[in-house]
């Protein structure tokens, strides 16, 4: 047996547990909280629009609520319907931008096809914009700048960090270039800062040798939103595999109910990984807390003072 094989065998890999670092930070938080409001006689608020009955959309913003109770931020939900006209959801915007009650708010995407997503994005004060989404907070960090990094590549440098995973001089394959996580991380990773100093590969639907850029990859990002894309012959032994794919299809043999699947062949990728996330409970639960973490700096203002 070669020596990289005995390291990285199926009994070395390693699952990041990313519903567990969640749950600490949320403990640790929850004391930040209660000194915050010592401190100045309030807590930090977030306010969350959503728009129509998308089951996803409202289990997303269903679980950011209930994370807000948990670290004792103050929560606001906004639902409006399906029909909401882009003036009546620009008003809302404005309102949330003028109330000094709310530190920050998002508006979760996807939006119905009638309402233009960029004039959304444009509307919230970036001062509050704790999605990172504006270009004023996505313009600041991939220049290095202080800002409001997006949730999800948050959570997964904070997942990196804390499982004492090497990014400086590795070969990192991000696949998938959406705004939320594949163009941002690959950002982040490529920075020259703690977590960054890699070498990235941004690969998409037009990428020609996918399989062969993979194969050299000793970090893949999988965010691409089609269940089990990363298959076993295209990692790596001893890759660190994130997966930041939530599917939701339907149990094989039809007698069950649905589940929840990542971009990863998870059962099979699984043994040639040194460290790899489950879905659920990899980087679902951190992209709330990166959420969290940003609506936490805009109450103490460390960002835009
Ligand atoms: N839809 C999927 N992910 C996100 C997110 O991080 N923020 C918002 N606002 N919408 C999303």
């Amino acid at each position: 047996m070669s020596y990289l094989v005995a390291k990285y065998s199926p009994r070395s890999m390693k699952i990041i547990d990313g519903k567990a670092v969640a749950e600490e930070m949320k403990n640790s938080m929850k004391q930040e909280v209660l000194e915050y409001q010592k401190s100045t006689g309030r807590v930090p608020h977030l306010a969350a629009i959503l728009v129509g009955n998308n089951p996803a959309s409202k289990a997303y913003v269903g679980n950011k609520v209930r994370s807000c109770n948990q670290v004792g931020f103050k929560s606001t939900l906004i639902k409006l319907e399906e029909t909401v006209s882009q003036d009546d959801l620009m008003k809302e915007i404005e309102k949330l931008n003028q109330d000094p009650d709310v530190d920050g708010f998002i508006v979760q995407l996807p939006l119905p096809k009638h309402i233009d997503e960029v004039k959304v994005t444009l509307a919230i004060d970036y001062r509050k914009d704790v999605d990172g989404f504006h270009p004023v907070n996505f313009g600041r960090m991939a220049q290095g700048l202080p800002c409001y990094l997006p949730a999800t590549p948050y959570g997964i440098t904070i997942l990196l960090e804390r499982y004492n995973i090497e990014t400086a001089g590795k070969h990192v394959v991000v696949v998938g270039r959406s705004n939320i996580v594949g163009t941002p991380i690959s950002i982040l990773l490529s920075r020259k800062s703690k977590m960054g100093d890699a070498t990235v590969t941004l690969t998409h639907s037009k990428t020609k040798n996918l399989h062969r850029i993979l194969l050299d990859a000793d970090i893949i990002i999988a965010a691409i939103g089609i269940p089990g894309f990363v298959k076993e012959d295209m990692v790596k032994q001893g890759a660190v595999v994130i997966d930041v794919g939530i599917n939701r299809v339907e149990d094989e043999s039809h007698q069950g109910p649905s589940k929840l699947v990542g971009d990863v062949d998870y059962e099979h990728v699984k043994n040639k990984c040194s460290f790899i996330t489950p879905v659920p409970g990899g980087v679902g639960p951190m992209t709330v807390m990166g959420l969290m973490k940003n609506t936490f700096k805009s109450a103490t203002k460390e960002i835009y003072p």
